[in-house]
């Protein structure tokens, strides 16, 4: 049986994205354009085989090596340093991790900061850095709430084009670091399916050269 090489795509808008690459870049599946709810799709002429995961569970797929290969935010790579390989940037998906908070928000050094976040480990390395002493509020979404209703006085989430905290007079005051999307491989997949993995990263990062 012919060795299959299974990637693992995030749902959603930028998985559409980088599913189109793969195609451009000679791996295509057409079947995954069908439109159903299935979840895994193959070609087995090519010995392809993507599935689609929550975003934010690509990298466990990828570190357990039921997947080759998938495409994960930089975010979620940060957060739970899954121990894969980051093979390029695709400089999709593009936002960044920042710290918002009302409009008039002013941080007092004599109190212990209390930081709301899907993100505890992000947050904390950036306010350990700073020796900012930090209470962290550990949410799992619509973070956003938090300083409006006196839970935390700041929040560390994702900003991509700010609406959400405008719609909800929040500002940001700093930013803690730029995310984008990236490949990411199993590290003994990469090696044992180096030749295939090697012509993915050259056939996208030819493609994402030209969109710069
Ligand atoms: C993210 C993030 C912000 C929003 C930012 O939420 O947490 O809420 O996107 O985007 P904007 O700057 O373009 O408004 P997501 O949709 O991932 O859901 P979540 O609230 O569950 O984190």
């Amino acid at each position: 049986m012919k060795q299959m090489l299974n990637v693992a795509l995030p749902k959603g808008r930028l998985g559409e994205k980088v599913y189109d690459m793969f195609e451009k870049a000679g791996f295509p599946c057409p079947s995954i354009k069908e439109d159903n709810r299935r979840l895994i799709f193959e070609n087995e002429e090519l010995g392809l085989r993507f599935f689609w995961a929550k975003p934010s569970d690509v990298p466990i797929y990828v570190e357990r090596g039921v997947a080759d290969i998938g495409v994960a935010g930089k975010d979620i790579l940060l957060e739970y340093l899954p121990d894969v390989y980051e093979l390029l940037d695709l400089n999709l998906g593009k936002c960044r991790m920042a710290v918002a908070a009302p409009k008039d928000f002013r941080d007092d050094p004599r109190h212990t900061l209390r930081v709301a976040t899907k993100f505890s480990r992000i947050a904390k390395n950036y306010y350990d850095a700073q020796g900012r002493d930090i209470d962290i509020i550990h949410l799992n979404g619509s973070i956003e709430i938090a300083p409006i209703i006196g839970l935390s006085d700041v929040i560390v989430d994702i900003v991509e084009t700010g609406t959400t905290l405008k719609e909800n007079n929040l500002e940001v005051f700093a930013t803690v670091v730029p995310i984008s999307a990236r490949l990411i491989a199993n590290k003994a997949g990469f090696k044992f399916k180096n030749e295939t993995i090697e012509k993915i990263v050259r056939g996208i990062a030819a493609q994402v050269e030209m969109r710069k």
